[in-house]
């Protein structure tokens, strides 16, 4: 879809679609005449009834006769305030509204920045983005494709803010795009989304955009010492990779922090000899949407130009059983020294983010100034925080705060649980290793995951997400499309965007 901003008037405009954002109880009265007469009674009608009122999530499609000017005319509500989320979403469900009638041109009116926090650019930047998740469909594998398409979208913007909104459309496509990657990379079935696949999309990416990469084979990896991963990949004929990718800031070189991403790339996950039961097991092939955020957040620093310097890295395994398995019971050593018990081969994520996690906290350099993780990681977490929010962990207040803030600001809404308590390390110690894979049954799965990363980022600022909830969904709704969700691209893209420009 090709997204353009205009100043136009509404009197002389003609596409197949017209798309309003109304927040609350808004009189649109005004737009809606402009836009034919044929839709002025129409609306008067609803608005009298109560039949739309501009709540969150209400769409009410008017139509037009033939011949006229707009033939449809699509109110999205965008409910109570004027924050960004409900732009996003009213923009999300509007287009959606206006594809279902089969338009092919659609136009959206911009409404009017304030300034201040709600500037044009930020304005347009959440419409295109709303737009671009809403329409996401997943068709690689169907033979039978859907039959319309939004092929333009047209923004509108009032007079004198067209260059900034421009400006923000033009980021809103590019992270949009990004989480729109991070999804397909989620809904690629196992057998074709394989730790090769990941590695090779990170070199076509990198190839494009102008980002180093390098991808260690299990040959470089046993050189280097990464046990945890190999052993994790030890039940699998498909050979694990672990990328590195890396953004080079211009101008800023020497003077840039570093950050590091690690995603969790497991291409699927059968849980090992711990095997999973089978009901839902095919979901397990979302079990790389930390990895796919991760090299699909790169893509977009890259095409942002972010003022710092990432690299990004992703292990990548599938967890299966083959006859040389790893199996509970075994002891493993990570890159940094630390030896595991293996407890149960389905704790298999903190493993191959282990060893990643030592890569980045002791190979690197210069060392990174911060390190975020991204896995989905505990089903724990699922049970804490369900589908709303992903669990923020780490062991920097500051860090935390950004990573809170970045999530809430970009729609990927995080919230922190504690790592504290000397009794969740006592939880995972093992009386054959340094540390066991595998919490007492005393609870706090997610928390206990987290201390046990904690063991491999060498004391720098970490954060960790647990997007265990958040990668998936069961329903389209708004920005969400059924299934993969491409949660954290968003966060990382405002994270990295606003790194050292003194924001907490
Ligand atoms: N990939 C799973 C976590 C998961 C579960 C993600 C459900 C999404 C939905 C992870 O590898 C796993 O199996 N974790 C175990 C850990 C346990 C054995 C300590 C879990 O959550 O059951
Ligand atoms: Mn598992
Ligand atoms: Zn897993």
């Amino acid at each position: 879809m090709e997204v353009r901003v205009l100043t136009t008037t509404l009197g002389t405009l003609r596409d197949d679609a017209l798309v309003l954002l109304v927040g609350a109880d808004e009189d649109v009265q005004r737009p809606v005449a402009a836009a034919g007469r044929a839709f002025a009674g129409a609306y008067g009608t609803i608005r009298e009834r109560k039949v739309f009122t501009g709540k969150a999530g209400q769409t009410q499609v008017l139509t037009a006769p033939g011949g006229s000017r707009i033939a449809t005319l699509v109110l999205a509500g965008r409910g109570v305030g004027d924050g960004l989320e409900g732009l996003r979403q009213a923009a999300a469900n509007g287009l959606r509204a206006a594809r279902e009638m089969g338009a092919r041109s659609v136009s959206l009116l911009l409404p009017a920045g304030d300034g201040s926090a709600r500037r044009a650019d930020r304005v347009a930047e959440a419409v295109a983005e709303g737009a671009l998740l809403g329409l996401y469909r997943f068709e690689v594998h169907r033979t039978e494709k859907a039959k319309t398409d939004v092929a333009t979208l047209t923004l509108l913007a009032p007079r004198g803010e067209r260059a900034r909104a421009e400006a923000g459309a033009r980021a809103g496509v590019v992270v949009g795009e990004a989480v729109l990657l991070a999804r397909d990379l989620g809904n690629e079935p196992g057998n074709r989304c394989t730790p090769s696949f990941l590695a090779e999309t990170a070199r076509r990416i990198a190839a494009e955009r102008g980002l180093e990469v390098r991808v260690f084979d299990a040959e470089e990896m046993s050189r280097l010492g990464m046990g945890a991963l190999l052993g994790v990949a030890r039940g699998s004929a498909e050979p694990p990779k672990l990328v590195v990718l890396t953004y080079e800031p211009r101008g800023v070189r020497g003077r840039a922090d570093t950050v590091a991403l690690v995603g969790k790339g497991l291409t699927f996950d059968s849980g090992g000899i711990s095997i999973k039961p089978a009901a839902k097991m095919e979901d397990m092939k979302f079990d790389m949407s930390g990895g796919g955020a991760v090299i699909a957040a790169m893509e977009a620093i890259a095409r942002l130009e972010v003022p710092v310097r990432v690299v990004g890295l992703v292990p990548a395994t599938e967890n299966m059983s083959g006859a040389r398995a790893y199996k509970p019971g075994d002891v493993l050593k990570a890159l940094n020294g630390v030896t595991i018990e293996v407890k149960n081969t389905d704790a298999e994520g903190r493993l191959i983010l282990a060893d990643a996690l030592s890569y980045a906290s002791t190979k690197l350099r210069p060392r990174p100034k911060a390190i975020v993780d991204i896995a989905t990681l505990t089903g724990a977490c699922v049970t804490a925080l369900g589908d709303q929010y992903a669990g923020l962990m780490g062991n920097d207040e500051r860090l935390a705060e950004r990573v809170r803030r970045a999530g809430e600001d970009a729609g990927d809404p995080v919230w922190r649980l504690p790592i504290d308590k000397e009794g969740y390390r006592k939880q995972i110690e093992s009386i054959y290793a340094d540390v066991s894979n595998l919490g007492q049954p005393a609870g706090g799965g997610p928390i206990t995951a987290a201390v046990f990363l904690e063991r491999f980022v060498g004391g720098i600022p970490w954060a960790h997400l647990d997007v265990a909830g958040t990668a998936w969904t069961e329903k389209s709704a708004g920005t969400l499309t059924k299934g993969a969700t491409g949660f954290g691209v968003r966060l990382f893209c405002r994270l990295l965007r606003d790194w050292g420009r003194g924001k907490p």
